[in-house]
């Protein structure tokens, strides 16, 4: 019964970024349809998401003793199987509405390049439980180089640089695959951590990992300003216990992320030295091209540049270059047949 449904109705092409720190969900002809944080809320009790993306994040560091909000995916990859397969699930559901009786979606997800078997199968295993009928995965780099229409599929060689929350990733990718690459687990999320840190120890104030993100977000910089910016961060201050709010400038926020940004700066150079030299033209020609939301920080490309000597550019929209790609391999699975992994 089921069977005869499904042959005949159209099929539901979705594309899927499963990031450290956010998910999006593209639905074919209906475009980005998800595009929130990947944290769930879980009841202790009973281990149960209760919320997810944004009205979870919202939760983050400032739940009840029963509810727990948690981010499934730590360093680009997932950490805790079932909140993701379960967090994967509601987005899906979400992004899709689709019936009983209609065919079940297919599904291209982008995946750290450096992904493990036992990090695929939890994908795999997520992609399942949430109702998908075939499954490709897709190198996160390549994907995103897709998603902004470089040509990947021939000779010529293209440069990404995507630093998300979790992994920095350098791919040259030519003719569909990657041909040197480098990837780190040092990302945004490290550059959250060293701002904690940084305000503990040099004002005495406890943040959260939210208040650290909109800090690096606000004062953040990859190389020194000559007019550093200020802005006012909140948190409880270890001395009086109370709530207060300190004023702190991007010239400590750039100190305190350094060691970070000098991280990967260094995997671009590494990528570039194991290059062949035959790519060597289309890098000096074309560049490298960032994606990722760390691509936004700035002077991050400046500083690359000072160091490669090789142009640099951030992509249009860097957050959305990898699901932008998935969906464009969905638009030509046969085109893009070579960068798939079932
Ligand atoms: N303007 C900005 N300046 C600096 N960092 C930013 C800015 N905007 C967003 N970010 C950071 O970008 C990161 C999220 O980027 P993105 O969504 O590409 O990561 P992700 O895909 O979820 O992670 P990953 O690819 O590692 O799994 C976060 O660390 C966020 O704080
Ligand atoms: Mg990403």
């Amino acid at each position: 019964m089921l069977f005869l449904f499904r042959s005949g109705a159209p099929s539901h092409d979705v594309g899927v970024d499963l990031g450290t720190c956010n998910t999006l969900v593209h639905v074919r002809g209906r475009g980005v349809v998800v595009n929130e944080p990947s944290v769930a809320a879980v009841r202790r009790s009973d281990r149960s998401v209760q919320a997810v993306g944004l009205e979870a994040k919202r939760m983050l560091g400032r739940t009840g003793s029963d509810m727990q909000a948690i981010r499934p995916l730590q360093g680009g990859v997932i950490a805790d199987v079932d909140v993701a397969e379960a967090m994967l699930r509601r987005f899906l559901r979400r992004a899709t509405p689709w019936k009983m009786r209609r065919p079940r979606p297919r599904l291209v997800v982008g995946v750290p390049s450096g992904i493990t078997e036992m990090e695929r199968r939890a994908v795999r295993s997520s992609a399942e439980a949430a109702g998908a009928q075939e499954l490709y995965m897709v190198a996160e780099p390549i994907a995103a180089a897709i998603g902004i229409g470089e040509p990947v599929d021939t000779p010529v060689g293209t440069m990404v640089v995507d630093i998300g929350g979790g992994t920095t990733e350098i791919a040259l990718i030519a003719l569909g695959g990657i041909v040197a690459d480098a990837s780190i687990r040092i990302a945004g999320d490290v550059m959250d951590r060293a701002i904690v840190l940084h305000a503990r120890r040099q004002h005495s104030l406890l943040v959260g990992d939210s208040t650290a993100e909109l800090t690096k977000i606000g004062l953040g910089t990859a190389i020194l300003e000559e007019n550093p910016r200020v802005m006012e961060v909140r948190g409880r201050h270890l001395v009086s216990g109370l709530p207060r709010a300190i004023e702190m400038n991007s010239t400590e926020i750039g100190r305190a992320i350094h060691e970070a940004v000098q991280a990967i700066v260094a995997a671009v150079v590494r990528a570039l030295e194991q290059s062949p030299p035959e790519f060597a033209i289309d890098i000096v020609d074309r560049g490298i091209v960032l994606t990722g939301g760390g691509a936004l920080l700035p002077g991050l490309p400046e500083l690359i540049h000072r160091r490669t000597n090789l142009p640099v550019r951030v992509a249009d929209d860097p957050l959305t270059c990898v699901v932008r790609g998935t969906a464009a391999i969905l638009d030509d699975l046969e085109r893009y047949r070579m960068v798939l992994r079932t």
